[in-house]
């Protein structure tokens, strides 16, 4: 492209040193402040920019897009998901779409564990004991969790992320098993000594924790309904650290609180920040603010991506990171 600078709208504050280095390379213009941009705003900015960086609080659908000015030609969004962006009619209409893959693979898996161990070892009820200061002191029968060692794990998804869950649990002793649309490939498989379950119904049924890891598309959406989540053992936990929509919420909702199943670890809800309030009351569920990439190092290396994403796209070369439509 030509010597003017590509004209870059950011939704939301990123890490300072992105900021700074997209403002140098790009005639960049951020959001005010932090938080969402409404959607006649993200209109406004898809009519006259070149580059739209947006993130997953982002809802760019096919009527957004079909107000899209002829400049938009880059959607490079930060963030791996791309669910909240319609990728095919963004492909149709001319504009590509990057994302940032990779850089969050180790903090999300690290996060799943966390919230493995939290709900298992009760962390927040400790915590709770502690913060309330009505702890008594050490007693044979108090606290008690459940060693997670030697239990199954069943991991839903095995990409990227679904493999640095087997690696961490397989270094705690759990047994990992897994279930992706592909089979990965038996050096794979061996290596992470896993094990592949076709059905994901016999999987469910067999496992003591479920690792939800694959992304939310169409064909992911509620494949943890209520039907699969009653093939869960009662002494089974559920954890979620990809996208909310993958698990009928209101239907796990309601078998943690029958006691149907013995817990869960949610970073992800499925309708975003409005979580149903009844699993705020419950003891047995750990609930995260959607923080399980959010380390300094991933968020700045998130960003350098896209930068590199839309530097490549101004150099006129093949993007990185395109998603292509049938990856959704
Ligand atoms: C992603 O990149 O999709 C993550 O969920 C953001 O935290």
């Amino acid at each position: 492209m030509g010597a003017k600078k590509l004209s870059v709208v950011a939704t939301r504050r990123l890490p300072e040193v992105v900021e700074t280095r997209m403002s140098e390379l790009f005639d960049v213009t951020l959001g005010p402040d932090d938080g969402p941009m409404s959607r006649e705003a993200l209109a406004a900015a898809m009519r006259n920019c070149d580059v739209l960086v947006p993130c997953l609080s982002d809802h760019i659908d096919g009527a957004l897009l079909a107000q899209a000015g002829d400049r938009l030609k880059l959607i490079a969004n930060y963030g791996a998901g791309v669910d909240h962006i319609d990728v095919a009619t963004a492909r149709q209409r001319g504009i590509l779409v990057s994302n940032t893959p990779g850089v969050l693979t180790d903090d999300t898996a690290d996060m799943t564990l966390a919230l493995i161990l939290a709900v298992t070892r009760r962390i927040p009820e400790g915590l709770a004991l502690m913060q309330a200061g009505t702890w008594k002191g050490w007693s044979p029968t108090a606290m008690m969790g459940g060693r997670i060692s030697g239990r199954r794990l069943g991991i839903l998804g095995m990409g990227r992320i679904g493999q640095a869950v087997a690696r961490r649990a397989a270094a705690f002793g759990m047994q990992v098993h897994y279930h992706n649309r592909h089979r990965l490939r038996p050096e794979t498989e061996a290596e992470l000594e896993a094990t592949y379950w076709e059905s994901l119904d016999q999987m469910v049924s067999r496992v003591d924790v479920m690792s939800i890891n694959c992304p939310h598309t169409p064909s992911t959406f509620h494949l943890m309904n209520a039907r699969r989540l009653k093939l869960m053992k009662p002494t089974a936990v559920i954890v979620n650290t990809s996208r909310g929509e993958v698990i009928d919420e209101n239907a796990l909702t309601r078998m943690l609180r029958a006691g149907e199943i013995a817990g869960a670890g949610l970073d992800v809800f499925e309708h975003g920040a409005e979580v149903n309030p009844r699993l705020r009351e419950l003891p047995n569920v750990v609930l995260l603010p959607h923080m399980g990439s959010a380390t300094v190092e991933g968020r700045i290396e998130m960003g350098e991506k896209v930068l590199i994403n839309i530097k490549t796209f101004d150099d006129g070369h093949r993007l990185p990171d395109l998603v292509i439509p049938s990856m959704q």
